[in-house]
């Protein structure tokens, strides 16, 4: 019997955790599937603990509601209602009877998707540039504003996954920077920001979700790949530790209400059926309070993967407008016969009723959905799939608030200059030529290709659902031109790339300050554009803009290069020619993008941008890419991160390649001067391993037996095609399944101790009471100062860096750990100041199973970018 993966039409008992020991040995496939990576299974599923710090106010609110439900109240709040059922992406199903309403599930982690009068942030990688944990929270608390703004409950974001192993990566720019400290950074003042202001966040897509080929089989199957399976990212346990779970651990400690497991598999089990990631790595190892939602059509089996860890599925249909759903009835019936124990599905609604409560939502209160996700009309059905109930559904609320100048900020201080050889800041040029189709509009407007699936004008945000409506998008044409009015300046722009003729009139005219706008750009998987599906296919400039840049530079000797991506391009043939006077990476800048990169021009902003990814040669030079082509017959393609924890930096530097720009690097319009290293060692306790158990797992209120109880109310209130309900279609509980095999008992398919509900014992890395790991950890142990002198004759912004090195012949050359902005005068001298905790020196232990402390000699380098590291010091 083949279990592996989960076909609609099987629902709750058939399926099995993919993490079965024998579930896996099929030798009629190409790769002899025992020497594929494997994900050990870890069982029970961890419940919730009323106890821990940050939540026990939520949990005894939750308490006192979630003992008052049904189980087809629990149910419904388990269980999307289907795609587009309603107004939001997803929505969970709601409890009249208590006066909950249907919960809202919204992108995401750059706007609120698909709606009106909201705002476009920057992406995460502009704002990873910032190296500013104010900016970054002020973000993420004005992200959480206008979606509380629009009545959603959950907004789905921000993204740590991907981190961004490949450069290729489509997603790269939804999340933060390659390096998972700045990563974590992130994760937490946007979560803590999001979450302030009312509105849950979620920690996506969790994890391995490094590339867009092959992390759906349907998605796949479209674009002509013959797989029945999703990609496995195989990712050994030190790797896991070191890079990939840590930013998420930090959003564990921020107090993250969601997580969002992957499409993709890792070590050959599906993310959000994975007891070794859910149970084992997110609720058992690290305390994560809140809940587990599947991303859109992850979810892949029912009783299997409720005791995998799984909270809640989303869109709550097994594939979009199936009808059908893995959990709703099935979940129900799998409950009331003992599949699923009642602590089970009593820690699911607990863990979603104590997000909901935690960032200060209440029942009586609850925010109603003001638009609707699939339409920006008026009126229209507000069951969209159904096309049933015609009313109002968009009330066009506008949420923006102030957000523009902080969009505006945060773009300029996450412009990276990368070159500077004095053509920088602009004083007044005489005459301005601003050339590429990248400093214009797009004809079809700013919101003119649906999803941004398309490549046409200024570059402000990549393609996908991590996406939104722009209010406006100032184009870097329109900015400049505005500077130029009021100074006086000449200026004349050309917004196409192919107008050679044109071009080289304008810019090769005596007094020319050329500024030329060139971009490359990637997404998510379910859109191709020009052969990129999702993933680049390459990292050189889209649209000919390399062979504009070497036009342009040798037809004008002040040349100005502005790049708009979602990371690292190829800038080998050209970024050292003498005639291009200066570099800017703009990144992802979202709607004030023209006015931002003015302001860094023209020096009303000194910039102070560091890159947050490295800036090689080669493609070939980065060591990790997509995989493109399935590598493993029809099954599942296979990952394998080899690489272990050398992505990015790490691998240059480990290679000792040189780059061209290195991780952390950006130029300001002054200079800094780094001295005066101190490290202050602290008095703390031993790391003592946690020991004892938990609690038995316990349960709140009852539920009838009797099926009577469970079948549609039809009396009450009309079934909607394709909703999904909690319901039973009557009293015979195997043929309401629709499971052939109806009638398994657990015993025959679980694996052992799925169903224990009895206390658990403690791992020694985590943390009773203390979300994040083993509290020890987080002691202080090292205090680093040093001094910092702006040598320069401008007032600027320094972001000194603080960097480890582990010293183990595995551990990679150096490690961020630390980094502040600070505003420096000219001649002042400021202190920069970083702790180290005791993770930020330690290694993870394989065998242990725990953080240590290796013997090796560490030392800290302090300095302003990862390959200038001014000061250095043993760590005593
Ligand atoms: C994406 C998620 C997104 C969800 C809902 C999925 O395809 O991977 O990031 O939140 O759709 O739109
Ligand atoms: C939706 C996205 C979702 C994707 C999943 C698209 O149709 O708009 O929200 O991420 O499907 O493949």
């Amino acid at each position: 019997m083949h279990f592996r993966y989960a076909l609609p039409w099987l629902s709750i008992q058939t399926v099995l955790a993919v993490s079965l020991p024998f579930a896996d040995i099929d030798p009629s496939t190409q790769l002899n599937k025992r020497s594929l990576a494997y994900s050990e299974p870890h069982y029970p599923s961890p419940w919730m603990d009323p106890k821990a710090i940050g939540w026990e106010e939520a949990y005894e609110k939750a308490k006192a509601f979630v003992s008052q439900l049904t189980l087809l109240e629990k149910v419904n709040l388990t269980t999307g209602i289907g795609w587009g059922a309603e107004q939001c992406v997803g929505q969970t199903g709601a409890i009249p009877r208590l006066g909950l309403k249907s919960m809202c599930m919204q992108d995401a982690p750059l706007a609120i998707r698909g709606t009106d009068y909201n705002s476009v942030f920057p992406a995460g990688v502009t704002t990873a540039a910032t190296f500013d944990r104010g900016l970054m929270y002020k973000r993420g608390y004005a992200l959480g504003q206008e979606a509380k703004g629009k009545g959603v409950t959950v907004l789905l974001g921000p993204v740590a996954g991907p981190l961004g192993r490949a450069p290729e990566g489509g997603r790269n720019w939804e999340g933060f920077s390659t390096d998972p400290v700045l990563t974590g950074i992130a994760m937490a003042e946007t979560i803590k920001g999001t979450q302030d202001a009312g509105v849950v966040a979620c920690a996506k897509h969790f994890i391995g979700n490094e590339q867009e080929h092959f992390r759906q089989v349907g998605e796949s199957q479209d674009y002509g790949y013959n797989i029945s399976e999703t990609l496995s990212s195989n990712i050994d346990d030190k790797t896991m530790h070191e890079m990939y779970l840590w930013p998420f651990v930090d959003a564990i400690r921020a107090g993250v209400g969601s997580f969002m497991c992957a499409y993709t598999q890792a070590n050959n089990s599906y993310s959000c059926q994975n007891s070794k990631l859910l149970n084992n790595l997110l609720k058992q190892e690290n305390g994560f309070q809140g809940f587990v939602m599947s991303d859109w059509q992850a979810h892949h089996s029912g009783v299997a993967s409720a005791a995998a860890g799984l909270d809640m599925s989303m869109p709550g249909d097994t594939l979009f407008n199936s009808g059908r759903s893995y959990w709703g009835t099935n979940l129900t019936l799998a409950v009331l016969n003992g599949t699923v124990p009642q602590w089970r599905i009593d820690d699911m609604a607990m863990r979603i009723m104590a997000a909901f409560f935690k960032v200060g939502q209440t029942v009586e209160d609850q925010e109603t959905i003001n638009f609707s996700f699939w339409t920006l009309d008026t009126y229209g059905p507000l069951h969209w799939a159904a096309r049933k109930d015609y009313q109002q559904i968009n009330w066009h609320v506008n949420v923006q608030g102030d957000h523009g100048s902080l969009i505006r900020e945060i773009a300029a201080r996450g412009t990276v200059l990368l070159k500077n050889t004095g053509s920088l800041p602009l004083k007044k040029p005489k005459f301005l030529a601003v050339i590429g189709e990248d400093a214009g509009p797009n004809p079809l407007g700013p919101n003119g290709c649906a999803d941004n699936r398309c490549n046409n004008g200024t570059l402000g945000i990549g393609w996908g659902s991590g996406t939104g409506n722009f209010p406006y998008l100032v184009t870097p044409d329109q900015a400049l031109q505005a500077r130029a009015v009021q100074d006086g300046s000449r200026y004349e722009s050309v917004l196409r790339n192919h107008a050679p003729t044109e071009i080289k009139a304008l810019v090769s005219q005596q007094d020319a300050t050329a500024i030329v706008f060139v971009n490359a750009n990637s997404g998510e998987g379910f859109i191709e554009i020009d052969g990129n599906k999702g993933d680049r296919l390459n990292l050189t400039l889209w649209n000919e803009g390399d062979a504009l840049v070497k036009n342009v530079s040798s037809w004008c000797n002040n040349t100005i290069v502005v790049l708009h991506t979602p990371g690292p391009v190829l800038l080998t043939e050209w970024h050292d020619n003498p005639n291009i006077t200066a570099i800017l990476w703009a990144g992802m800048p979202g709607q004030e993008s023209g006015n931002s990169i003015t302001d860094v021009l023209y020096g009303r902003v000194n910039p102070s941008g560091r890159t947050p990814f490295t800036w090689g040669a080669t493609r070939e030079s980065y060591g990790t890419d997509v995989l493109y082509e399935p590598n493993n017959g029809n099954e599942a393609p296979q990952l394998d991160y080899t690489e272990g924890v050398f992505i990015d930096y790490r691998h240059f530097d480990k290679a000792n390649a040189s780059v061209l720009y290195e991780f952390g690097f950006g130029l300001s319009y002054t200079t800094f001067e780094y001295s005066n290293l101190k490290i202050e060692k602290h008095q703390v306790g031993e790391y003592t391993p946690t020991t004892g158990q938990t609690e038995a797992a316990p349960t709140f209120g009852n539920f009838s037996e009797s099926v009577e109880d469970y079948v549609f109310p039809a009396a009450e209130f009309p079934y909607v095609y394709q909703f999904i309900y909690p319901y039973l279609n009557s009293t015979d509980m195997s043929a309401s399944s629709g499971d052939a095999q109806y009638g398994q008992t657990a015993e025959e398919f679980l694996p052992p101790k799925a169903n224990d509900g009895s206390a658990q014992p403690l791992l020694r890395s985590s943390g009773l009471h203390h979300p994040g790991g083993n509290p020890a950890l987080y002691d202080i142990m090292y205090t680093v100062t040093a001094d910092i002198t702006n040598t320069g004759k401008v007032a600027g912004d320094e972001v000194p860096q603080l960097y480890v090195s582990l010293g183990g012949p595995e551990d990679p050359k150096v490690v961020l750990r630390g980094f502040d902005r600070l505003r420096v005068e000219p001649e002042e001298k400021v202190q920069f100041k970083a702790v180290l905790t005791r993770r930020d020196v330690s290694s993870w232990d394989t065998v242990k199973q725990d953080w240590v402390i290796t013997e090796y000699a560490k030392k800290v380098y302090v300095g302003p970018s990862s390959r200038k590291l001014d000061l250095e010091e043993v760590l005593p």
